[in-house]
């Protein structure tokens, strides 16, 4: 078993036909790995209050936050086998089911948080949602976490020398694999529930994640060098258990949908203000060098992980690719 103990669960337990009976509280139990104050965690909490008022309580959105439920590597198939409802995984780790989700980790596909949107209502968004059906999951939306930062043990990340033989945590994803291969730097994956430990004890020496992460699980205590890179994308697919979805009547996908529709708006809004409001306390704490990557150096980035896209290839469809250069006209 996974570990997890039906303590903080006080709804009906049963089969997914037992839930879904008239008159009685449909059940969704939403697990995620990070805590409650980020991105994700407000998310999450704001579509379950949603869901509320919008059925009169009779479907109820549980939260599971911490990675209390399910780690990282087992949160995507534990949907799939339907022993949880819902999740919200970075795109890098729903990648390991529709690898087409690895474009969404290309290095500086996205300029702007406008280019973010973009990716996410248009032809990108799509083509991404509809892989999902056949791997026995519903996508429901893409929250927002935010741009990643590059931070390190072992001295300032300014040019793609400074990466040279160190070892970087990272998330399972080849393209990521190939960004810091460029970068003749070396990887592990590692759930995020163990980056901290992983840092702490030199198993890593850097890794790449938002603001928003480095601060909620205090990583600027465990790297002391960060690099305000904005070289990578963090953000989530919204996911439901495809036989789930199917039981649920019509009525009530609708007003999930609707739910779902508001929360994202207000969600993705939220996670840009989440993220400059502790980029501002992590100056404050002042415990890590932080080094702002200029212009010149950004070029020097891109041109070292221009290979990364030509990889890219391999592994998405040329109808994806089309669509991401379609972002930068
Ligand atoms: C990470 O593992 O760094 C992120 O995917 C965690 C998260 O869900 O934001």
């Amino acid at each position: 078993g996974f570990g997890f103990s039906w303590q903080f669960n006080n709804g009906p337990i049963g089969n997914d036909d037992e839930q879904i009976g008239l008159g009685r509280q449909t059940i969704i139990r939403f697990s995620f790995v990070v805590a409650e104050n980020t991105p994700k965690g407000l998310a999450a909490q704001k579509f379950a209050q949603l869901v509320k008022e919008k059925t009169n309580d009779t479907i109820k959105v549980e939260l599971f936050p911490n990675g209390t439920l399910y780690n990282e590597p087992d949160e995507v198939g534990a949907l799939q086998k339907g022993s949880i409802q819902m999740i919200a995984p970075s795109f890098s780790n729903i990648s390991e089911v529709v690898p087409e989700w690895m474009v969404m980790d290309l290095p500086f596909i996205f300029q702007n948080d406008e280019d973010v949107a973009k990716a996410f209502q248009g032809k990108i968004g799509n083509i991404l949602m509809r892989q999902l059906e056949p791997k026995g999951i519903v996508g429901l939306g893409f929250w927002a976490n935010s741009f990643q930062q590059m931070t390190s043990n072992r001295g300032t990340l300014a040019h793609p020398e400074d990466f040279r033989d160190l070892k970087f945590r990272i998330l399972p994803s080849k393209i990521i694999e190939s960004q810091f291969r460029q970068l003749n730097a070396k990887t592990v994956p590692i759930p995020f529930n163990q980056v901290y430990r992983s840092m702490e004890s030199g198993q890593v020496d850097g890794g790449e994640n938002s603001i928003s992460n480095i601060y909620s699980k205090k990583l600027y205590q465990v790297q002391k060098y960060l690099t305000i890179s904005n070289h990578a994308y963090l953000g989530y697919g919204v996911l439901v258990n495809k036989v789930f979805w199917d039981k649920l009547s019509a009525e009530q996908q609708k007003t999930i949908n609707e739910a779902m529709q508001e929360a994202t708006v207000w969600a993705n809004q939220n996670a840009i203000e989440i993220n400059r409001k502790q980029w501002n306390e992590l100056q404050r704490i002042g415990q890590m060098n932080v080094h702002i990557l200029s212009k010149e150096e950004r070029n020097e980035w891109q041109q070292a992980l221009k290979p990364v896209y030509e990889e890219a290839q391999s592994y998405i469809s040329k109808e994806l690719m089309d669509a991401v250069y379609e972002l930068r006209r």
